[in-house]
């Protein structure tokens, strides 16, 4: 496997990243996770623009001369990935220095990037995922896609320890978004999910499945659920760069949806197909 390490492409095996990586003593840095379909990569624009955004909140720029997308195509086609499907991280740390929480303002950022093949789970996308709730621990900037994943680990391990396949966080009865996906509510044919603020990851599924909605006429509101109403749901799904659009058909072991997607969420579903295809069939 070739990755990408400071502006190098190396065998995994070679690549060394500092014990001092302040990425590693502290989680300061970001990421970002841009899936490819047929070696196509669907809503990069999006995504580097967050990239650039998750910098500029953390006081950083982006490394100089890195272009994004260069990499992460390059790193496609070292891995013989061109007619796959997968995705590619990049992540960013404020560099390596000896520990102090403050930092001097002239570090090398650290840039590690590579990709994986994941072919789209059209079973699981059918049947649905089970997820339970979980307290939402994390800090008060959840708009930052921060490294640092500590509350979103402990969620989604207690989601796995459930049998579950993803965790659904709450701020005291308010259901946020979910531990590496957002989420949706849909009751009497409206769609909802929480706003836009620092409590939730701006999600570009999200933006894909906002815009959708639009075109198909379904109406949409952008507000906060509680638990209570996200069990009371006609139907719920999951919106995310890994999951695409995914039904939930367990809550905490109670059916949603009779145990099926729903008809708003498989519209949806079909909505979001059409647009991977048009990106798959891209030149
Ligand atoms: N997770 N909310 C959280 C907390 C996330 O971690 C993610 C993405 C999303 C969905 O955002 P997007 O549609 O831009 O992927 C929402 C990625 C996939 C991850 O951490 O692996």
């Amino acid at each position: 496997m070739t990755v990408y390490l400071n502006h190098q492409f190396l065998p995994k095996s070679e690549a060394r990243i500092s014990p001092d990586d302040r990425g590693f003593l502290f989680g300061d840095g970001v990421y970002e996770v841009v899936r490819f379909y047929h070696g196509r990569f669907f809503e990069a624009a999006a995504h580097w623009q967050r990239f650039d955004r998750s910098l500029a909140e953390l006081r950083m720029s982006r490394p100089a001369a890195l272009d994004y997308e260069k990499v992460c195509h390059e790193l496609i086609v070292r891995n013989g990935m061109e007619t796959k499907d997968g995705y590619v991280y990049l992540q960013i740390t404020r560099g390596a220095a000896p520990r102090n929480h403050s930092y001097a303002g002239d570090l090398e950022a650290t840039v590690y990037g590579y990709a994986t093949e994941l072919p789209r789970n059209v079973e699981k996308l059918k049947q649905g995922f089970r997820v339970v709730f979980h307290p939402d621990l994390r800090w008060a900037r959840c708009d930052i896609k921060s490294v640092a994943l500590l509350a979103n680990v402990l969620a989604a391990q207690h989601a796995r320890e459930q049998g579950a396949e993803e965790a659904i966080l709450l701020r005291g009865e308010q259901v946020t978004e979910a531990s590496r996906s957002n989420v949706a509510i849909v009751k009497d044919g409206v769609v909802r999910t929480h706003p836009l603020t620092e409590g939730i990851l701006n999600g570009i599924t999200r933006q894909v499945v906002v815009k959708l909605c639009t075109q198909l006429g379904i109406p949409l509101q952008e507000e906060s659920f509680t638990r209570a109403e996200m069990l009371a749901a006609d139907e719920v799904f999951l919106m995310g760069t890994t999951v695409e659009v995914m039904p939930v058909v367990e809550v905490e072991g109670q059916k949603v949806a009779q145990g099926q997607a729903g008809p708003v969420t498989r519209r949806l579903q079909t909505a979001f197909e059409e647009c991977v295809n048009v990106c798959r069939q891209r030149a």
